[in-house]
């Protein structure tokens, strides 16, 4: 069976990771329109929160065509909430759709999604089958309706224009996401159990649950894990603390992956997969940029913005004065005036 666009993949693959409450559809168009990564990842999205019509989930679910290929997350533990919202995902026209089985946040470990279905693999085995049937049945022409996607969802998307016109009737790839186990190391049992469940593309942070983000990602093991994957004709993605571009490459070439995921260093810093710093008048520019199109989508809070615009406001002479101006400002004008204020300060 076909990897879908994994396959057409431009090697080396250095993609951008989900980040709830970071890789927003703001930061992704300016992370795609700055520096292209291989492939992006939207934040997590609850499976169960969808399948009882929260619509306010489904924000996380805009993009851009400028993201492609893009994949959808998702996390939660109901098999039938994982079916609805893999029917859902296709028809919005996602690249593919991953399954989180990493988070360590203990709102959702704690409630047995993400990183706790390292310790129940039967509950992983359940989702990873209903996933793949959603997404064929999808491919085999079923409806929203039919698949029992709730009708507040199929209103709100059909409200926002997030239904494709046409939507192409294909099969498209399941992932899956994780880490290297739960309390202890067990990275090599566990990548061969989710093979056997079906899995073909297995992306794995070097870090078990217990850690959370404490220590160093072992990349040792995530080599280990390369080389079954290798053999197994399955596409892995190693991921934990990757830095730059270069730092990328070495470790795909090191630990012999397909590709990795990079999360935290992309911070406030769209260019990363450039690979060469930005001058400030770049930085400035991706600044204005990414709260003109946050404002054009208009759907969170401005304050969430504001976590964006600390990170970008660093390493340079003035920094700190902008980032404090920043965290007063009230609306997308006020950024754009400080902005505007300090390029004339500087010229
Ligand atoms: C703020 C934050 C939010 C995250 N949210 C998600 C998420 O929604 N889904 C997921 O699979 N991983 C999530 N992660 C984990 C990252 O995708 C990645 O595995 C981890 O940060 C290690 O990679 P890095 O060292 O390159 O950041 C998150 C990490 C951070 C820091």
């Amino acid at each position: 069976m076909s990897n879908g666009f994994w396959d057409n993949l431009k090697k080396p693959v250095i993609g951008l990771a989900p980040m709830d409450g970071v890789t927003d559809p703001a930061f992704r168009y300016i992370t795609a329109i700055t520096s292209k990564p291989s492939v992006i990842f939207t934040e997590f999205v609850n499976v169960e929160g969808l399948a009882r019509g929260a619509t306010k989930m489904l924000y996380g679910f805009f993009y851009s065509k400028k993201e492609r290929p893009i994949v959808a997350q998702l996390f939660g533990t109901e098999i039938d909430s994982f079916y609805k919202a893999a029917v859902l995902i296709c028809y919005l026209g996602f690249d593919g759709i991953d399954i989180n089985m990493g988070c360590p946040v203990n709102k959702i470990a704690g409630k047995g999604s993400g990183a706790a279905l390292i310790k129940n693999p039967k509950l992983a085995k359940k989702i990873i089958k209903s996933v793949q049937k959603g997404i064929n049945d999808f491919a085999n022409g079923i409806s929203l309706e039919r698949a029992g996607v709730h009708e507040d969802v199929i209103a709100f998307c059909k409200k926002n224009k997030m239904i494709l016109k046409k939507p192409e009737k294909k099969i498209i790839p399941l992932s899956v996401k994780t880490r290297i186990g739960y309390n202890e190391i067990s990275a090599e049992e566990w990548a061969k159990t989710l093979i056997g469940f079906g899995v073909k593309i297995l992306t794995m942070h070097g870090r078990t649950f217990k850690q959370l983000y404490s220590g160093e990602a072992n990349w040792e093991v995530l080599g280990k894990v390369a080389k079954i994957c290798k053999k197994n004709d399955v596409f892995f993605l190693g991921n934990g603390d990757i830095s730059s571009m270069a730092e990328a490459k070495e470790k795909i070439k090191k630990y012999g992956c397909d590709g990795v995921l990079v999360g935290r260093a992309t911070n406030g810093n769209p260019w990363f997969f450039k690979g060469k710093d930005p001058s400030l008048k770049d930085r400035l520019n991706a600044i204005k940029k990414h709260v003109k199109y946050f404002e054009k989508l208009a759907y969170l809070p401005f304050q969430t913005l504001k976590k964006h615009l600390a990170w970008y406001t660093k390493g340079f002479e003035g920094a700190k004065e902008m980032r404090m101006e920043f965290m007063q400002a009230q609306s997308g004008k006020d950024i754009e005036r400080i902005v505007e204020e300090f390029s004339k300060r500087i010229k």
